[in-house]
């Protein structure tokens, strides 16, 4: 059982569709599932712009908004405060942008007035890169105050690592005017590994015309003129477009309230069950991601917890990131995830901790049950 934040379970609808010989990609019959998973993602990301498949993971995304948007030497703003906001920093330093970090502790939340107050200072900043979700901690920063420090106080673009936050929280894409958002397959969508997802604002298009970094395979201009043919400019995913039409009506079905809904449920059993078993959480009620809650154990042994789980329960938590290696353990909850797999990975947990010699002052299954009924 995969409780880590992606890849994530996949649902036996899904797999099965997979589960076929592949198509022609030119074939009438798969741009029919272009088509089709088109019209869905946009649906899904809330935006009436194409949103674009790329055949690479979710990192390649924010790659792709960098070279796509940007020009050699602009001056950028990246949001930092984990391992994937460093890796936009660092992306962005290779290709030559002028970066300027604006960082908080691993575990702590960006402030929107930090954002505002650079932003203030350098009228010259053409976009503002931040993590919505943050992985590494289990942080949720608040993109719509972000977004609006953003343009309050600049005409810069703003891009979004929304890895694991597209598809478990609320982004209104047009409605806030994101500029650029990306995702991953094998995060909240139901999907193995394998595609990521990039969506373009009007305005960020417009900077696409200006923009100047080196760019072939991830030119999403290429991909925007595929995707009004209802094809791909280079050999996509195949099989994974046929799990990914069952994934979308999947979603479809359930409906974006009742997804994010669930993912809150879960997050806050998830936390809940911590906190009645006296494990400490790493990142504030405040602030806590809908995708992976992160939990610094204190006294236990965090490998030795994500050991027990495997091997007596087949249940895979993450461990910790970069400094927090050995420290932290992060239990997922995103995509493809059900009451009865949160209560089952909090039950085992317990098992686990008790076995490892801890008591509990209190049953987190009780307390992640609690929370679960009342829906
Ligand atoms: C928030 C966030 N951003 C970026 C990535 C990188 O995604 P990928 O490994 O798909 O390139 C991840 C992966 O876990 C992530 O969680």
């Amino acid at each position: 059982m995969l409780m880590i934040p992606g890849p994530t379970p996949v649902p036996e609808k899904v797999l099965l569709a997979m589960a076929k010989h592949p198509i022609g990609h030119r074939s009438s019959e798969f741009s029919q599932i272009i088509a089709e998973t088109n019209e869905n993602l946009k649906w899904l990301f809330q935006t009436k712009n194409p949103v674009l498949a790329l055949c690479a993971s979710g990192t390649g995304t924010i790659e792709a908004a960098i070279v796509n948007f940007l020009s050699t030497g602009d001056r950028v703003i990246v949001g930092s405060n984990g391992k994937f906001g460093d890796r936009w920093a660092q992306i962005a330093k290779a290709y030559g942008l002028n970066v300027q970090s604006i960082t908080a502790e691993w575990g702590v939340p960006l402030n929107p007035d930090d954002i505002a107050s650079a932003l203030q200072a350098d009228g010259d900043i053409k976009a503002v890169i931040v993590t919505h979700s943050e992985t590494s901690t289990g942080v949720l920063n608040d993109l719509e105050a972000i977004n609006k420090a953003v343009k309050e106080n600049s005409d810069a673009l703003i891009i979004v690592d929304a890895v694991t936050s597209l598809g478990s929280h609320n982004i209104p894409v047009d409605e806030w005017g994101i500029d650029v958002i990306g995702s991953g397959s094998q995060k909240g969508f139901m999907l193995p590994p394998g595609m990521g997802f990039v969506t373009a604002s009007e305005k960020a298009w417009a900077a696409y015309e200006k923009a100047t970094l080196p760019k072939f395979y991830l030119d999403l201009g290429k991909y925007r003129k595929a995707a009004d043919k209802a094809s791909t400019p280079f050999t996509p995913p195949v099989n994974l477009y046929f799990g990914m039409k069952v994934a979308l009506e999947m979603m479809k079905a359930e409906g974006l309230e009742n997804i994010f809904a669930r993912h809150t449920r879960h997050k806050e059993a998830a936390r809940a069950a911590m906190k009645a078993m006296g494990l400490p959480l790493f990142a504030p009620d405040t602030h806590a991601s809908p995708a992976v809650t992160s939990v610094v154990p204190d006294g236990i042994d965090a490998e030795k917890i994500r050991s027990v789980m495997k091997k007596r329960f087949d249940i895979a938590l993450a461990g910790g990131q970069d400094h927090m290696k050995g420290k932290m353990f992060r239990m997922g909850h995103l995509g493809f995830v059900s009451d009865r797999d949160i209560l089952c990975a909090i039950t085992a947990l317990e098992a686990t901790l008790q076995e490892l010699g801890y008591k509990p002052p209190a049953s987190g299954v009780l307390a992640a049950s609690e929370r679960l009924q009342k829906g």
